[in-house]
């Protein structure tokens, strides 16, 4: 890997302020998802590591709360302004480990630092408030406190990011953090530390720990010190963690799985909205939570959107993400990759027609074509489950209520899109869908300064905004007496 600054491609785990290998010596190979070589091999940290990386934040944290707020705000900038100056050498880094395409993986960077931008600017608007007292001799007033040490658990989809928006928002309200990257995925997280440390955030206040994920899970969801628990990551994963901190009664967020409808109204502009679905649907290849996992189109459109979108997936340009012109990269590995080819099977069986894909010239068993699927029908699995990869399925339907309903039939609540411009319809749709976020004639809905999150079993809490602080804030209230 070519970068301008190695420094920034670390292998050892960050504790304390001080780079280490695990106690084990047991180390972890990074593969790169085009072609299964080694581009890094990290410190397999465990259960012992991760307690004193806890114990490190434990203690740092009681000096990082009481900095001045500008001081913190001072330091995410500097972090934003590193990640900035470095994004090529971080785009590098998350392409080689994670395969999307460099121009995809220079996308998040510029989005992973604007959440630091965001919180430096946030940081200096903790408000508290005055209530008025229900006599005369009280007074109430609130003030906003850090909940303490935050254990942030990530995926490997946008290495970057994620941690990011987790990091960025606990240290402007004054907390530490331990973070677990994704094991396929640790160097980008590991360069945010790097960053970190030059930006001069206090040994202990961020520490990384990659490695033996259930012995570190363990510790982050054992441990009394931990107070907040935040991930980003599978339903099923985000259960069981919620179980796992009920005995400590830890704070927890989840931002957890998605099945986002994808709807295209008859009034729909056809080129905007063939343009929004296919950057919504293969964007990372459609390992994302809030791709579309199902496109609904009404009767009157169905046949020209279906084929301009498909000409428009199969001209997609499949490769290693490294390679100029790349626009879909390979699935994360191998069983990713065979998992959605056997939905796909599994629809095609059941009735669905291939209009794209799956094949492709690619050499490599981690890559999946673009791939558009007709004749789908709700009950398929492909509709039920989140697909986390590049198959589009295609669903038609005739009325706004049909469409409504059919969007909302999910345990999950997290994306939604549609494309309409009749404005009652817009109302209409917007308030009927039951998700944390919807896109409204707009395919790309990720930004720091709007509420990230989903509702039902999609998680709760919300990153990003004037809201991504509040799960990082306890609020205290002080009540005075003897005022006369
Ligand atoms: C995710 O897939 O979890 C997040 C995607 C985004 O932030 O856009």
């Amino acid at each position: 890997m070519q970068l301008s600054n190695s420094s920034l491609l670390r292998t050892q785990a960050y504790v304390d302020g001080l780079w280490v290998e695990a106690d084990s010596g047991e180390r972890i190979a990074v593969a790169n998802p085009v072609n299964g070589a080694v581009v890094a091999e990290v410190a397999r940290c465990s259960g012992a590591e991760t307690r004193r990386a806890i114990l490190a934040a434990e203690r740092a944290q009681l000096d990082w709360r009481r900095r001045p707020a500008k001081e913190r705000a001072d330091a995410l900038r500097r972090i934003y302004e590193a990640m900035t100056a470095h994004q090529e050498d971080l785009a590098r880094i998350l392409t080689a480990e994670q395969g999307k395409p460099l121009a995809e993986a220079r996308v998040e960077i510029a989005y992973g630092a604007s959440y630091f931008e965001w919180f430096a600017e946030e940081a200096r608007r903790i408000y508290g408030d005055t209530i008025p007292a229900p006599s005369t001799d009280k007074r109430i007033v609130t003030i906003k406190q850090p909940v303490g040490v935050v254990a942030c658990i990530t995926p490997w989809n946008f290495p970057n990011a994620m941690l990011a928006r987790k990091i960025a928002p606990a240290l402007a309200a004054g907390c530490a953090v331990v973070c677990k990257p994704a094991t396929a995925t640790p160097l980008s997280a590991l360069a945010i530390a790097v960053l970190a440390e030059e930006a001069g955030v206090p040994p202990g206040v961020v520490n990384v720990v990659a490695g033996d994920t259930r012995a570190i899970g363990a510790e982050l969801t054992g441990h009394p010190a931990v107070r907040k628990l935040t991930f980003t990551g599978s339903t099923a994963v985000g259960k069981a963690l919620i179980r796992a901190c009920a005995d400590t009664v830890k704070r927890v967020s989840m931002e957890l799985g998605g099945n986002a409808p994808f709807i295209v109204f008859d009034d729909a502009n056809l080129e905007t909205a063939v343009q929004g679905a296919i950057a919504c649907k293969y964007r990372n290849a459609g390992q994302t939570c809030v791709s579309a996992n199902r496109i609904l189109v009404q009767s009157g459109i169905f046949d020209a959107f279906a084929d301009r979108f498909t000409a428009a997936a199969r001209g997609l340009k499949l490769g290693d993400g490294m390679e100029a012109g790349t626009e879909m990269g390979p699935l994360i590995d191998a069983s990713a990759a065979s998992g959605v080819r056997r939905m796909i099977r599994e629809a095609v069986s059941e009735g669905a027609t291939l209009m794209a894909g799956p094949d492709h010239d690619m050499k490599s068993e981690t890559f999946v074509g673009p791939t558009v699927l007709a004749g789908v029908t709700p009950e398929m699995r492909i509709c039920r489950e989140e697909i986390f990869g590049p198959v589009a399925p295609l669903l038609r339907f005739d009325t706004e209520e049909e469409a409504i309903q059919l969007a909302n039939d999910t345990p999950f609540g997290l994306a939604a899109y549609f494309y309409a411009r009749d404005v009652g319809r817009i109302y209409r749709v917007g308030e009927g869908l039951e998700f944390g976020i919807v896109g409204v004639n707009e395919g790309i809905i990720s930004n720091a300064a709007a509420p990230f999150g989903g509702v039902k079993e999609s998680g709760y809490g919300r990153e990003g905004s004037r809201y991504g602080l509040d799960d990082y804030l306890e609020i205290k209230y002080l009540c005075l007496g003897e005022i006369e």
